[in-house]
């Protein structure tokens, strides 16, 4: 049964105090980018991302803005983030809300279940909570009584909770992250969560008494669910957890779980690589295949956020670069697992130096060269064997390391292709060949192997950048191959596809001179 299995990826589900901005852009294009890939590997893929609606800090900001916490998360997910993902071209398969009926009756089965279990008592959490973080925090968190993450002051709760024994996870959590090194990574991270657990891990309070913004606790209505014990289940009340294995929901949780990869920043890492996998050893439920935690894109050398307002929306860069490159630029640009600092300049100058001259200008010179020496038709099948042979190694490249989440080496192995492209064609020198009748045969080979690496390209990047691709497609007359989401990554590299006698047509600058798109 195992081929019955999705790839399933997730996001974290963000919370709705505010608009996205492109640290929340940064993993949801990753998550995208990766998702397109698996669905042109062949393989079924389900990709969820969602939105974190319960809590003190979304009940706070509904409260400053005098609205009901359930119209302001409708306001701002309607309005803001599904429009968002939208624009960036997100081909989620499933978007979450906590505030759903499906994922709060699945939470609070899921709670009764490790309450009945015995994993669940009553205790009382005295101590620092920081709203920023929703997280109940030691006092060696705290810098002069500030969280470290928000540099905001924190409260001081005293209240009668309930609590997770999640102490009792400690040892069966280091066994298996020392056993399974693919199950947290990068190694920086996997680090981390070891030297975490190599310390003393508190039992957690899961319940808060002082607000109602939350699911109920099923046993005790006067207390609601905490945050984060509500939010990790989206990954799995989404697709069905704890349904009857024969109903719709259940027939879905088989199909999916356990999930393939969460994908993070590491400012939530603990909470993924720690609580939730308990969370699921205690209910007997399989623990994710993968925690990848990312780096941060830093403002001022600081973590990027809208709590201290350094937060860029994705429409302000992508209202001059276009969403391809903006897609392509943060995956490009920073290595996967790192922090990165975002650049106005080296955004431009990759935009200009990869995107439009090495990569646009190939394109348009191809077609305006097909145009006018061939009347606009593919010419007859040729090939070129050391293009071929490199296209082949590639493909092989660029998979291995964008299904290790490699995402920058991923390009750069496509990216490198399309360097060696424009080196043939300037080599060869079409337009020198183009004058003398007699070498039209040699014309004709130079042109369909250029032609047959830009189609290769566009298939190759389509994942990342599915605009302009498909401009591209459209242009080499390939569309009679099928839709280029459908071309599949083990076929890529089959030499000769694109058919003689297609017509190619012009299109519009794949990647207009930024002073045209001001
Ligand atoms: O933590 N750089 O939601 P959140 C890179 N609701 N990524 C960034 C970033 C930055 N500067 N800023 C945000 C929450 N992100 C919880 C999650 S999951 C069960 C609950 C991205 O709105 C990154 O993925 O604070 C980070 O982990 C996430 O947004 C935090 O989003
Ligand atoms: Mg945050």
């Amino acid at each position: 049964m195992a081929s019955d299995k999705s790839f399933y990826l997730t996001t974290p589900i963000y919370y709705v105090n505010d608009a996205p901005h492109i640290g929340h852009a940064y993993t949801t294009v990753a998550g995208d980018v990766l998702t397109r890939w698996h669905r042109q590997r062949g393989e079924s893929v389900w990709y969820l991302t969602g939105t974190d609606e319960h809590g003190q800090k979304v009940l706070n900001t509904a409260q400053s803005n005098n609205v009901l916490p359930q119209q302001w998360c409708d306001k701002l997910v309607e309005s803001s983030w599904k429009p968002v993902w939208k624009d960036l071209n997100i081909a989620n398969d499933d978007f979450i809300r906590t505030t759903e009926k499906r994922h709060t009756e699945r939470v609070q089965k899921f709670l009764q279940g490790l309450k009945d279990a015995g994993h669940i008592y009553a205790g009382k959490f005295e101590g620092p909570y920081c709203i920023g973080c929703e997280e109940f925090k030691l006092p060696g968190d705290l810098d002069e009584g500030k969280c470290k993450i928000h540099s905001k002051p924190v409260e001081m709760l005293s209240e009668d909770n309930w609590f997770f024994k999640l102490s009792a996870f400690r040892q069966p959590l280091l066994d298996y992250y020392k056993s399974n090194p693919g199950a947290c990574q990068p190694e920086s991270a996997r680090n981390e969560v070891i030297s975490f657990l190599e310390g003393e891990v508190r039992d957690l309070s899961i319940s808060r008494s002082t607000f109602d913004w939350g699911i109920p606790v099923p046993w005790d209505t006067d207390q609601v669910i905490y945050v984060w014990f509500d939010a990790l289940l989206n990954y799995a009340t989404a697709v069905g957890l704890g349904d009857d294995p024969a109903s719709e929901g259940g027939k879905k949780f088989a199909k999916t779980w356990p999930a393939d990869v969460h994908l993070v920043g590491k400012d939530i890492l603990r909470f993924h690589a720690v609580i939730w996998p308990a969370m699921l050893m205690a209910a007997n439920v399989p623990v994710p295949k993968k925690i990848f935690a990312h780096g941060w894109l830093l403002v001022g050398g600081e973590k990027m956020s809208k709590s201290k307002l350094t937060g860029i929306a994705p429409g302000d860069i992508t209202k001059d670069f276009g969403v391809d490159a903006f897609r392509y630029y943060f995956l490009k640009a920073i290595p996967f697992g790192s922090d990165g600092s975002f650049s106005w300049e080296d955004m431009a100058a990759r935009y200009t130096s990869e995107l439009a001259n090495d990569f646009g200008n190939l394109a348009s010179r191809l077609i305006a060269m097909i145009e006018k020496y061939c009347d606009g038709k593919i010419p007859k099948v040729a090939k070129d064997n050391d293009l071929a042979s490199l296209l082949v190694k590639t493909v092989k490249s660029a998979d291995d390391a964008i299904c290790a989440l490699d995402f920058q080496g991923g390009i750069n192995a496509i990216m490198d292709f399309c360097k060696r492209v424009n080196g043939y064609v300037t080599e060869k020198e079409p337009w020198v060949v183009a004058k003398d009748p007699s070498r039209k045969n040699e014309l004709d080979e130079i042109l369909y192997n250029t032609a047959e690496s830009l189609r290769a390209l566009a298939v190759l990047l389509h994942p990342v950048m599915p605009e302009v691709t498909e401009k591209l497609w459209q242009s080499l007359g390939a569309a009679s191959l099928g839709d280029i989401g459908n071309q599949r990554v083990d076929q890529v590299s089959n030499w000769g596809q694109l058919l003689a006698q297609s017509t190619v047509t012009k299109t519009d600058v794949l990647f207009p001179r930024l002073e045209e798109a001001k």
